[in-house]
């Protein structure tokens, strides 16, 4: 865990912002008990080949095993809670003047915790869109091994309503997040190995405009060198202590 000092900074850092991006990844969610993607003895992607199964193609040559995959983190994110850090994120809200969450995750605990207009950069596991007539559908129901759910419009087999491998940032929440990163005058990045373009290079986007950077990471990450503060530890933890400076 950070030191005192390290964490009465950012707390300083924070009581002086006036607009407050954060940027989460799979990172927040760990303690809630979902594996990361990239971590390499939990992570999702260590047990299976994204390729085979996040892509567009993976949905056109092998739907089922696809789908299996969506169905069985569905039901995994399904019984999980959020945790103190997606609690510290809702709370943070009330002790800055602006704040502007923008999550890679699709698990849908930071709004479970309660944060409202949650920018969901890569979509949502708990809806289902068709890639044919672009229609979005709630979630249906199903295990593996069940039928594929089709479309109501045009009877086409769909995919789960998350960002696959290859396909655009959904526009709304491209134009939102670069607002934020643009406008804010601190971004925090939180639990993402940084890896994955285009919100990797949000960080970036924020510093060149003159935003300080506070990370929240257990593990050095490519932002870590240009980061104003670097806080090493889960943010179960780092993010609540965070809080308490901040509230003290
Ligand atoms: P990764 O799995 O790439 O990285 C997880 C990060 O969380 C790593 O940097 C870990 O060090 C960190 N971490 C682990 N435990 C933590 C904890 N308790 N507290 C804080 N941090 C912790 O996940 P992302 O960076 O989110 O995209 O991955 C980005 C995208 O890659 C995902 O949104 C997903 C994936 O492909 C799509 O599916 C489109």
């Amino acid at each position: 865990m950070p030191g005192p000092d390290a964490t009465e900074a950012c707390a300083e850092a924070l009581a002086d912002a006036r607009h407050v991006a954060v940027l989460t990844g799979a990172g927040v969610s760990a303690e809630s008990g979902v594996p990361t993607f990239r971590d390499a003895l939990e992570g999702l992607w260590a047990k299976h080949d994204p390729m085979q199964l996040a892509t567009p193609e993976a949905f056109v040559r092998d739907p089922q095993t696809a789908w299996d995959w969506y169905r069985w983190r569905r039901s995994l994110v399904a019984e999980v809670a959020p945790n103190p850090g997606h609690d510290a994120l809702v709370a943070l809200t009330a002790h800055v003047d602006k704040l502007t969450l923008v999550t890679q995750n699709v698990d849908g605990l930071h709004q479970r915790a309660g944060s409202r207009d949650v920018i969901e950069f890569h979509g949502n596991l708990f809806s289902d869109k068709c890639a044919h007539c672009d229609t979005r559908e709630p979630a249906h129901t199903g295990d593996a091994g069940d039928p594929l759910p089709t479309c109501g419009q045009c009877g086409r087999v769909m995919t789960p309503g998350v960002v696959l491998f290859g396909e655009m940032i959904p526009p709304a929440a491209m134009q939102a997040s670069e607002i934020a990163a643009t406008t804010c005058d601190l971004f925090l990045v939180v639990g993402t190995s940084a890896q994955v373009y285009p919100a990797a290079g949000l960080a970036g986007t924020a510093r060149a405009c003159g935003a300080g950077i506070i990370e929240i990471n257990p593990e050095a990450t490519p932002l870590s060198a240009g980061a104003d503060h670097v806080l090493r530890g889960p943010s179960g933890e780092v993010l609540p202590a965070l809080l308490a400076a901040l509230a003290a």
